[in-house]
């Protein structure tokens, strides 16, 4: 099983971008995490990472028959992009959508997500523990998905 994982805009930057908020960790840390847990789920995961919504939207068109399903974590694309919301929606992968930080609790431009109507679940706030919460909920809804098929 084959799992692309998205970063989106600045995360690039984590470890020194607004730590009070996104925590220490840097985005490599992050992947390290994801591949140790991804081991022990014996799933491959594949990530990237962008600052552009065009390379994002190409991206997730690229994974129909590449991968069984997308963990991403949009960043700020989360509340302003139709397009990557209308790729996920294309591709018709399995999709879960994370975040570090709680985004209800903060700004109210955060609270909507355009993807959040489209994907399978979300989970926000749990620091870099969201994306790994994220990759095993993913990998067990594809689980019980395909055994049920
Ligand atoms: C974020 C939350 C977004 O609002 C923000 O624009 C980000 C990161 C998070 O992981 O908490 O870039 O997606």
């Amino acid at each position: 099983m084959s799992i692309l994982v998205l970063h989106g805009p600045n995360l690039n930057l984590l470890g020194q971008r607004e730590p009070g908020i996104y925590g220490s960790l840097t985005l490599d840390a992050i992947n390290n995490l994801l591949a140790a847990t991804a081991e022990t789920l014996k799933v491959k995961i594949i990530p990237l990472q962008s600052n552009h919504e065009g390379v994002l939207v190409d991206a997730i068109h690229q994974a129909l028959g590449e991968h069984h399903g997308i963990l991403i974590n949009a960043g700020a694309y989360t509340h302003t992009s139709v397009a990557i919301r209308d790729a996920i929606a294309a591709v018709n992968l399995p999709t879960v959508e994370v975040h570090l930080s709680n985004i209800y609790r903060r700004e109210e431009f955060r609270h909507h997500s355009y993807l959040a109507p489209i994907v399978v679940g979300q989970i926000s706030g749990f620091g870099a523990q969201s994306y790994l919460l994220g990759l095993q909920a993913l990998v067990n809804h594809l689980q019980v998905t395909s055994s049920q098929k």
